[in-house]
């Protein structure tokens, strides 16, 4: 099964890219900027990938992204990404970045967009891999901090598939960024927010109505809403779930407790993502194996499961059409 699960063109829609920073390479870039590690080894830092929750993995990933620097950073970055990500069998790959812990360190925009950008381009001639590109605003920080940093990305807009919401969800409701949302709506870029995750059902129908988004990123917590189940599947609303980080995170004791099954049951439209393959026991093919071995899911169940992923992409239709 495992090599089939390779050979069937897969997409990814929920990737942060600084989620895929393997210890090797944070290794390697911070003694190409001369940053200090608070780890003597690298399995020093596999060992510290022991996580309670959400807040517990986030300490660690934005400790990790604090050794890039330079265009070519982000460049290796994703680069090494999309050639791991292509030997999965992943053929699309829409990859969400944070600007903000970034820029917070004197990094410039400019950098970050030349680097992916040159990574992406690189990932087309390649591999033939398509891309789209998913700004994200850190939902703990403030609205202002969130405008400022849409003003800024001003010269790019035109590489931005979509703006996102991610980090430490409760407490931080999907409304606290309904101006923002409004903005980038103005601006015609589509939007999409982390919701049901750690945090409530709410925030679920909050992010629906309020940002208007038009996926929501993991959505795991909907089953506890009878009446947003029934809306989630009337409408099909992609639900971008993450297994594997889901079992990572201690949202689920093991993947065997997962809603995905139910989720299925009540006909949402559901898609499998990594999220961050560098912390949560790796990319694509192993989310669709662990599946596999949790919920015994057969080949039909995997390719609905992948023309979903299609189906939802930011993708030109010819594309759309070549890979469904
Ligand atoms: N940022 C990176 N991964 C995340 C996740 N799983 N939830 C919220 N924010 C994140
Ligand atoms: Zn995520």
């Amino acid at each position: 099964m495992k090599d089939w699960l390779q050979t069937l063109p897969k997409a990814e829609l929920h990737l942060h890219i600084e989620g895929t920073l393997e210890p090797e390479l944070m290794f390697e870039l911070a003694a190409r900027n001369d940053v200090a590690l608070p780890y003597a080894s690298i399995e020093e830092v596999r060992a510290a990938y022991n996580f309670t929750n959400l807040q517990s993995f986030l300490d660690l990933y934005y400790q990790g992204m604090n050794v890039l620097y330079t265009e070519q950073d982000f460049y290796d970055l994703a680069m090494a990404y999309f050639e791991r990500a292509h030997q999965d069998g992943v053929v699309h790959i829409e990859l969400s970045f944070d600007p903000q812990p970034h820029l917070s360190r004197g990094v410039a925009m400019r950098t970050l967009f030349a680097g992916l950008g040159q990574a992406r381009e690189e990932a087309e001639r390649r591999f033939g891999m398509s891309t789209a590109l998913i700004m994200s605003f850190l939902r703990d920080r403030s609205t202002e901090e969130a405008m400022d940093v849409l003003e800024q990305a001003a010269p790019w807009y035109e590489q931005i598939d979509a703006v996102g919401l991610d980090s430490a969800e409760l407490g931080n409701p999907p409304e606290k960024f309904a101006a923002v949302f409004e903005r980038a709506r103005t601006l015609g870029i589509a939007r999409l927010a982390h919701a049901g995750e750690e945090g409530p059902a709410a925030y679920i129908s909050g992010a629906l109505d309020v940002l208007d988004v038009c996926r929501i990123d993991h959505g795991v917590r909907c089953v506890e809403d009878e009446a947003l189940v029934a809306r989630l599947a009337n409408e099909q609303i992609p639900l971008t779930v993450c297994p594997l980080s889901n079992v990572y995170l201690k949202v689920f004791e093991r993947l065997e407790d997962h809603t995905l099954p139910a989720m299925l049951d009540h006909g949402l439209c559901v898609t499998l993502n990594s999220d961050d393959p560098a912390y949560f026991g790796g990319g694509m093919l192993n989310n669709f194996v662990a599946c596999h071995e949790a919920f015994g899911w057969d080949e039909d169940a995997f390719r609905s499961l992948a023309r979903n992923a299609i189906e939802a992409a930011f993708m030109s239709e010819s594309r759309r059409e070549q890979l469904l």
